[in-house]
């Protein structure tokens, strides 16, 4: 058994003071990587990673491939950031490839993400003169990247982040430059395309702000539902709701009952649950690192025990894997800071030195507690569907 640093040591001594019930013990040795906890139970785990992250070849390139089974792009399959599309059909795949390689060479899974964003729309689309010709783009674009990575991109999140309720649309779908330029068929549209481009991967519906009991919140669950009962009705193809799960601590109110009773709604569907951007933003917290971690590992605990209780959900995705890079602190130039004591947010299950935080042990003993499920995937990269 791995011994548990001094660090993380002093953190669960704390814990036990601020959150009795924990820890619990493990079934697997604490020292096994998060995916082997997770894939004990039919689970697969993994992380988003830029391609900076990949080619350093550094003590964090060596934890992802530790603790993932899967790695998700975090912005290299993007259409205008990561691909750089300044061009109409002038993509640049090499960062893109880069992870592909990367996930090749140490039979890691790949989500991809994602075919269509509204924020990753290259400004030549938005200035295309005609539906025609912004709807043969998109059906272009879609066809050449799931030709292109076929076999190797398990999942596609279609188009991601679909419904926006404050647009104030009936379907509810959000005003997006797809939307302006072909009308809301292009959401189908593109589900058909992928479909036809690549027929073994999996199209998920991925969508955020679907977890807490606020108002709002429980809106847009309601929205995902209608919208998948209208894709089910009209033939569109899908196979999986993508839950972000971007989490804070502070006061956001969690009903287990709603989040269960949606978790079951969609299972009804015969869809499979994906949470495929988990994290959880400090901001509420007071200063002190050791209290900040556990209320963050409380949050992970609080949401994944009951998602876990779902045998659909077959997927865990955290939004980077490490403190030292999350979108939540920023990059370089554009760091970003707690407002109240101008530190940096602690939001992912390993510290900056890439020791294991509390939030580590808290996903890790939600997968122990997690009853078996079929693989969510046969053979990590190969791009099979499950049995
Ligand atoms: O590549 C440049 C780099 O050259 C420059 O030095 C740096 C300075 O800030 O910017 C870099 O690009 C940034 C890029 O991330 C890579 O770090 C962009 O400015 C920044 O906008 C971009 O943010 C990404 C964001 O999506 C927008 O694409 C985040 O990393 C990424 O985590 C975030 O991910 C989204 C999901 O795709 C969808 N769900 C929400 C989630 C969080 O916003």
């Amino acid at each position: 058994m791995a011994r548990i640093t001094r660090r993380e040591a002093v953190a669960a001594g704390l814990a036990t003071v601020l959150s009795p019930a924990l820890p619990a013990a493990f079934a697997t040795t604490p020292s096994s990587p998060l995916k082997d906890h997770a894939a004990a139970k039919g689970i697969l785990y993994g992380a988003a990673v830029q391609t900076s992250e990949v080619a350093a070849n550094d003590d964090f390139t060596a934890l992802v491939v530790a603790e993932c089974a899967c790695v998700v792009p975090e912005t290299a399959m993007n259409w205008n950031l990561g691909l750089r599309g300044e061009m109409p059909g002038e993509e640049d795949f090499s960062d893109a490839d880069i992870i592909m390689d990367f996930a090749t060479k140490y039979g890691l899974a790949v989500r991809g993400h994602s075919l269509l964003w509204y924020q990753g729309t290259p400004p030549w689309f938005k200035a295309l003169p005609d539906r025609a010709s912004a709807e043969a783009a998109m059906v272009r674009f879609i066809k050449k990247m799931c030709a292109r990575y076929r076999g190797r991109v398990f999942c596609w999140d279609v188009v991601n982040e679909p419904i926006n309720l404050r647009d104030g649309r009936t379907d509810n779908l959000r005003r997006a430059a797809f939307l302006d330029q072909i009308g809301p068929e292009y959401f189908d549209l593109a589900h058909h395309i992928a479909r036809a481009a690549d027929p073994d991967a999996l199209l998920v519906v991925n969508d955020y702000g679907i977890e807490y009991d606020t108002p709002e919140e429980n809106k847009k669950r309601d929205a995902l539902l209608r919208l998948l009962e209208r894709m089910k009705k009209l033939g569109t193809p899908v196979d999986a709701v993508g839950i972000q799960a971007h989490l804070r601590v502070g006061g956001y109110p969690f009903s287990q009952r709603k989040f269960r009773q949606f978790l079951a709604d969609v299972a009804a569907m015969g869809l499979k649950i994906q949470i495929t951007e988990l994290d959880v933003t400090d901001e509420q917290t007071p200063p002190l690192v050791v209290v900040r971690d556990r209320l963050v590992a409380d949050e992970y605990a609080r949401f994944l025990d009951v998602v876990l209780d779902e045998p659909k959900v077959d997927m865990v995705i955290t939004w980077g894997l490490s403190d030292r890079h999350s979108w939540i602190n920023g990059e370089d130039d554009d760091r970003h800071v707690r407002p109240t004591d101008r530190q940096p947010y602690r939001p992912l299950p390993f510290d900056t030195v890439l020791a294991r935080k509390p939030a580590w042990h808290a996903i890790a003993r939600a997968f122990e507690a997690a009853r078996p499920r079929p693989a969510a995937i046969s053979l990590p990269g190969t791009g099979r569907r499950s049995p």
